[in-house]
């Protein structure tokens, strides 16, 4: 028994790109929003330090620069049209939010303000410059409030603490979602023209990571489970400055403003890295150079396993009034002042660059060969589009929710304009009820809790920001283990209502799978780029490797991998030095 929904347009997920798909959808035709959170519990609320775009408001700037620091940040792997789209668009997107209330922090005269992040520069590498449009260090919440709002005014309708289970699909036109009512344990068939994801990323597969528990990789995994391709899974971001052993981040806002990591010889170790921008280089650069300090025994502390981030010379009122969420987590979390002293930090897992293949209209790619699946959009982290390639630059995923978010939302809207509702069998749901039965029938034989622990502890030691054949083989060979574990392990709670272990046990899932993917792809591509960073194969090979992974699970459980020539342009790939 499921409830049945008829919608033009079905947007699964309420972060910033979900959130904008449904405000453009929703002015268009009827829309509704499937999200696991309460929208403003999105984990695009987390997101700090800013949103960039060439607004030249405070130093000179033109898109073209940020496409070409866009493109050298990503190792030479991200699509140049799609780097195009974005950029250019950057401008609107931010002054579309601007105009829908968004608080911009402002110059004195009155303009939005603009600060330093790492990889943007100023004429191809010149020099930093201050290209992010920020409010304080809570620009995602601020972001998420703006478009809810916005969303609500528009009418979009709202189903919120409801899990996405699968994907609807018809002779290979998509056609709507199932999903779990997690107040109440129901089924719902949300039957629609067009569907697009907006889940957010799975980074809860490590074991420090800045992502919140529920970053678990939902919409990859049912697109997965369904045969459908995930595209450079292999490469998953590492923020430099996340809280020692918590993860928690925080914000590469604070070197835009000037703090500086140092090792424990208080040395600044960004100079012998990257002599020209230093602490303000790409984030694979940074965290590399981090674990190399730590590894070559000159990390802080008594266990020589952290880094310090250096925000004493920094004016304080700057890091109070600019900064004042991550100095209260240094204050709340770890007990250090850093108006006084260095933070303790260490490299975090933050974000996916791989995910759902998609051109730049958000519609989902069948293959490798560019096909699309009618009627099935992605956007956001969930998405691949490429524009953050093998290493998105800081800043860069704000922005790549507003644009592609939007362009999203405007495509599955016109698409639903268009074409009829696809037919849908009336017992859809039920090999979904019957999945749901198995989990909570018969004895657990196995503790999910400890599966996920030994999946995150595995991943950090082997899968992380260095990797090796040898690393990668006994990572998968334990993630095939704990799959197997994982088939024995059952739901305990049999209730009903708030059965949060079920989602749990369901998040572990897409979770094992997310992991299976990014192993495959890293194992296979022998050479290294951007967050991708092999120590038996430490170049980058462009004569061989420039080129996307398309990862697939066959019927039969095999993995399946082809590539796709990535699209070049402007930017010719050049050794990347900062
Ligand atoms: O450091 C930060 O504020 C994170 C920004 C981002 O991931 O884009």
């Amino acid at each position: 028994m499921a409830h049945i929904h008829h919608y033009d347009a079905v947007i699964v997920g309420a972060g910033g790109a979900g959130l904008m798909a449904a405000l453009e959808s929703g002015k268009r035709v009827r829309t509704a929003v499937v999200s696991k959170l309460y929208p403003t519990r999105s984990h695009t609320g987390a997101a700090q330090g800013g949103m960039c775009a060439a607004l030249a408001n405070v130093e000179d700037d033109s898109w073209e620069w940020h496409a070409f620091d866009t493109v050298k940040g990503s190792d030479f792997l991200a699509d140049q049209d799609a780097v195009d789209v974005m950029c250019k668009e950057a401008v609107d997107s931010v002054l579309q939010l601007e105009r829908m209330g968004l608080p911009f922090n402002r110059t004195p005269e009155g303009k939005i303000d603009q600060r330093r992040f790492g990889g943007h520069t100023r004429n191809h590498g010149e020099a930093p410059v201050k290209r992010a449009c920020y409010a304080a260090d809570r620009t995602g919440h601020m972001i998420l409030q703006t478009l809810y709002q916005q969303c609500n005014k528009f009418g979009v309708e709202f189903y919120n603490e409801f899990f996405v289970l699968d994907l609807i699909m018809g002779d290979d036109v998509c056609s709507g979602i199932i999903a779990y009512e997690i107040a109440t344990g129901e089924l719902h068939v949300f039957h629609a023209k067009s569907v697009l994801f907006a889940t957010g990323g799975y980074g809860k597969m490590f074991k420090i990571t800045s992502n919140a528990h529920t970053l678990t990789g939902d919409g990859p995994g049912v697109v997965y489970r369904k045969g459908l391709p995930l595209e450079d899974m292999e490469f998953f971001q590492f923020h430099p400055t996340g809280l020692y052993r918590l993860g928690i981040l925080l914000s590469e806002a604070a070197r835009g403003e000037g703090a500086i990591l140092r090792n424990a010889d208080g040395e600044r170790f960004m100079e012998r890295y990257a002599p020209t921008i230093k602490d303000l280089a790409p984030r694979d650069m940074v965290s590399r150079a981090e674990f190399f300090e730590i590894k070559e025994g000159r990390g802080a502390g008594p266990d020589k396993d952290y880094i310090l981030l250096d925000l004493t010379d920094v004016d304080p009122e700057v890091v109070e009034t600019k900064l004042p969420d991550i100095t209260e987590f240094a204050r709340t979390y770890l007990g250090v002042d850093p108006l006084k002293e260095g933070v303790p930090i260490v490299p975090t897992a933050h974000y996916a660059m791989g995910g759902i293949p998609t051109n730049v209209d958000a519609e989902v790619l069948r293959d490798h060969t560019g096909a699309i699946v009618p009627g099935f959009y992605a956007a956001g982290e969930c998405a691949c589009v490429s524009v953050h390639g093998a290493n998105r630059l800081g800043t860069n995923s704000l922005l790549d929710i507003v644009v592609f978010g939007r362009r999203g939302g405007v495509a599955m809207a016109e698409y639903a304009s268009t074409n009829p509702l696809p037919d849908i069998p009336d017992d859809v749901h039920v090999h979904t009820e019957e999945w749901l039965r198995s989990l909570t029938e018969g004895e657990s034989e196995e503790s999910p809790h400890e599966i996920h622990t030994i999946l995150q502890d595995e991943m950090m030691d082997k899968a992380s920001v260095l990797r090796t054949e040898e690393s990668l083989l006994d990572v998968l060979e334990t993630i095939g283990k704990l799959r197997e574990r994982y088939g024995r392990a059952r739901v305990k709670d049999r209730s009903k209502v708030f059965n949060t272990e079920l989602v749990e046990h369901i998040e572990l899932g897409y979770l094992i799978d997310m992991a299976e993917a990014l192993v495959v792809s890293a194992r296979a591509r022998t050479e290294s780029r951007g967050g991708h960073y092999r120590e038996d194969h430490q170049l980058r090979e462009d004569d061989h490797w420039l080129k996307h992974s398309f990862i697939s699970k066959a019927a039969t459980g095999e993995t399946v991998l082809n590539y796709k020539d990535v699209t070049l342009g402007r930017y010719e790939p050049v050794e990347r030095k900062y």
